[in-house]
C-alpha cells in the first residue's frame, strides 16, 4: 500500500503529518511514501529531505493510507479514493458537521484526538504530546509579551524581583507550563481539583495551592470531574487572591465532554497589575477567562494582556510534527501486524474502534466508551491500607542517665586498674566514637561520596600504624594488627568499588 502525505490545507497550519525521520519506519512497515509537494516546507523539511528518506513527491491524496494533521479540505476529500483510510485530527466530539460530512464519504475516516488516554495507547497520544508542547509554548508566549526577566536579580543597579506564575490546572499542557516557567526562574504556583497531582507540581519546582472542600478526592479516571457550588466558592476565592499577586496566569482547566470551566472573571481580570499576562489555553474550548477572544492576543483597558491562541503546539513546528508523526507511526505499527505494507482494521481493539469515525462508509461515531484508569494514587492517600511500621519509643531520661552512670563507673574502674598506657587511648577512643557519631550521623546523603573518601584517608592512617606494629610486640599485638588491616582494606578497597560504579552511572556509553 501507498501512505501519502498530505500538505495542509487550513490558513496557518505549520505542521505536516510525517517529517523525514518519520518515513523511513513507515516505510520499514512495508509502506511505499507520497508527500505532496511543499507539503513540510513551513516546518523545515525540504521535498528534497523528503526524497532523501526515501519518500517521492507527487499527489498524497490518491494513496491508499492518507495522514493529514488537521480535518482535509473538501476539495482534498473529494479526491480520496472510496477504499482508502484517512487518518486526521478530525475533531469528531466538538465537530457534528464534519462527522456528518464524513459519515457521506465512502472510505475509512480515523481521528487522532481521539485515542483514548490508557496506558497502552500512550504512544499514539497525540493530544498529550501536542498539550506538552503548547504548554511550554504557552510559557515563552507569556514571557515575549510580559517583557520582563522571569527570574529574579540582583544587580549592581538594583534588585529584580522574580516573575510570579501561577497555572490553572495540572494535566499534561499545565505541568509542562509549570517545568517551562521554573526552568525559567519564575516562582510557580499551581491548583487543581485533583489533589494527587500535587507532588506532580511539587517536583517540578512548583508550589502547589491546594483547595480545602469536602468534594476534593482522588480521581477513579485520571481526570477531573464537575465541582459543586462549595468547591467553586473556594476555588473563585483563590483565583481572587492569587490575581491580585501574580504576573502571569496560565490556565489549562478541562473537564472532558463539557465547556472549559470559567476560572477567572472580568473582576479578577480587572484587579491585576497592569503589564500582567492570562494564557487562555482552553480557549479553543469556551475559555477559563471571561474576555478570552479565541485565536487572538487582546489588550484590557487596565492593561492585562489576555491570549487566546488555539495553535501553540503549531507554534513550534518542526517538534510538533516530528512528534505528531511519531504518534502516527505508532498507530501504523498497531494497525499493520504482519509488517507487510497492509492496513488491518482491528475492530476489537478498543484503541483502533474508538478513533474510527467513518468505516467503509457507514458512521462510526460515537465510539463506546473506554475504561480509563487513574494513575497509581500518592503515596500518602494510601498509607493507610499499609501496615504501620511499628515506632521505636524514644529512651525515658530515666534509662539514659542509667546509661551514662554505667559508662562512667567503667571508665573509673579502667583508670583504676588497667595499665597507665590505657587511659589516654581509651580516652581517645571514647571521644572518637562520640565526635564520629554526631558528625557522620549528621551529613546529609548527598555528601556521603567525599565522606567515604575521608574515611578512605583515615583507613589508610590504620594500614600503615597496623604495618608498623606486625611482628614487633606479642602475638596479640600482631593479631589485631592483622584484624586492623583487613577491615581497613575492606574499607579502602571498598571505597574504590562503589566510587567507580558511581562514576559509571555517569558514563554515556
Ligand atoms: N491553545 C492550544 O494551542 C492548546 C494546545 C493543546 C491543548 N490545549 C488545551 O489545553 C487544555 C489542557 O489540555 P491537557 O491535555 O493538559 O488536558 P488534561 O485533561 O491533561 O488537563 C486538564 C486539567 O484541568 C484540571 N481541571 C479541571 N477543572 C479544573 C478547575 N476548576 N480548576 C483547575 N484545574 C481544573 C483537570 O484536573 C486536569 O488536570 C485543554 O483545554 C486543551 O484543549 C490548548
Amino acid at each position: 500500500m501507498i501512505v501519502g502525505v498530505l500538505k495542509e490545507a487550513r490558513a496557518g497550519e505549520h505542521r505536516v503529518a510525517a517529517t523525514p525521520a518519520t518515513i523511513e519506519p513507515i516505510r520499514k512497515l512495508g509502506y511505499d511514501v507520497v508527500v505532496d509537494s511543499g507539503a513540510g516546507v513551513a516546518a523545515g523539511f525540504t521535498d528534497g529531505a523528503y526524497e532523501a528518506a526515501g519518500a517521492t513527491i507527487g499527489d498524497a491524496t490518491a494513496a491508499d493510507v492518507v495522514l493529514g494533521v488537521d480535518a482535509p479540505s473538501p476539495a482534498q476529500l473529494d479526491g480520496v479514493r472510496p477504499e482508502a483510510t484517512v487518518i486526521a485530527l478530525f475533531a469528531p466530539a466538538f465537530d457534528p458537521a464534519m462527522v456528518e460530512d464524513l459519515g457521506r464519504r465512502p472510505f475509512t475516516a480515523l481521528s487522532m484526538d481521539a485515542v483514548p488516554r490508557i496506558s497502552r495507547a500512550q504512544s499514539m497520544d497525540v493530544l498529550s504530546s501536542m498539550a506538552n508542547i503548547a504548554g511550554y509554548r504557552a510559557v515563552v508566549e507569556a514571557a515575549h509579551t510580559f517583557g520582563r526577566f522571569f527570574t529574579g536579580q540582583v544587580t549592581a543597579a538594583g534588585k529584580v524581583p522574580p516573575a510570579k506564575v501561577l497555572v490553572a490546572g495540572a494535566g499534561v499542557a499545565g505541568l509542562a507550563a509549570i517545568g517551562a516557567a521554573g526552568s525559567l526562574g519564575a516562582i510557580v504556583r499551581a491548583t487543581d481539583p485533583r489533589p494527587e497531582v500535587a507532588d506532580q507540581v511539587r517536583s517540578l519546582g512548583g508550589e502547589y495551592l491546594s483547595i480545602e472542600s469536602p468534594e476534593v478526592e482522588v480521581s477513579k479516571t485520571g481526570y477531573a470531574k464537575e465541582m459543586g457550588d462549595d468547591y467553586k466558592a473556594r476555588e473563585a476565592e483563590l483565583y481572587a487572591t492569587q490575581c491580585r499577586e501574580v504576573d502571569i496566569v496560565i490556565t489549562t482547566a478541562l473537564i472532558p465532554g463539557r465547556p472549559a470551566p470559567t476560572l477567572i472573571t472580568a473582576e479578577m481580570v480587572a484587579s491585576m497589575k497592569p503589564g500582567s499576562v492570562i494564557v487562555d489555553m482552553a480557549a479553543a474550548n469556551g475559555g477559563n477567562v471571561v474576555g478570552t477572544v479565541k485565536g487572538e492576543k487582546v489588550v484590557t483597558e487596565n492593561g492585562v494582556t489576555i491570549i487566546g491562541y488555539t495553535d501553540l503546539a503549531g507554534r513550534l513546528p518542526a517538534q510538533a510534527s516530528q512528534l505528531y508523526g511519531t504518534n502516527l507511526v505508532n498507530l501504523l505499527k498497531l494497525m499493520t501486524p504482519g509488517k507487510d505494507g497492509r492496513l488491518v482494521l482491528d475492530w476489537d481493539d478498543p484503541v483502533q474502534r474508538s478513533i474510527t469515525v467513518v468505516r467503509e462508509g457507514e458512521s462510526a461515531w460515537p465510539p463506546p466508551p473506554v475504561q480509563v484508569s487513574a494513575a497509581p494514587a500518592p503515596a500518602s492517600a494510601t498509607a493507610e491500607t499499609k501496615p504501620a511500621k511499628p515506632k521505636r519509643e524514644p529512651m525515658t531520661p530515666a534509662r539514659r542517665f542509667g546509661g551514662v552512670a554505667v559508662a562512667v563507673l567503667a571508665l573509673f574502674l579502667a583508670a583504676g586498674f588497667a595499665p597507665a598506657a590505657l587511659l589516654p587511648h581509651v580516652t581517645v577512643f571514647v571521644l572518637a566514637i562520640v565526635i564520629g557519631y554526631y558528625v557522620i550521623g549528621h551529613v546529609h546523603h548527598a555528601l556521603h561520596t567525599p565522606l567515604m573518601s575521608v574515611t578512605n584517608a583515615i583507613s589508610g592512617i590504620i594500614v600503615v600504624g597496623a604495618l608498623l606494629q606486625i611482628g614487633h610486640s606479642g602475638t596479640a599485638v600482631t593479631v589485631l594488627s592483622s584484624v586492623a588491616i583487613l577491615l581497613a582494606s575492606i574499607n579502602v578497597f571498598g571505597g574504590f568499588a562503589v566510587t567507580r560504579r558511581m562514576l559509571a552511572m555517569f558514563n554515556r556509553s
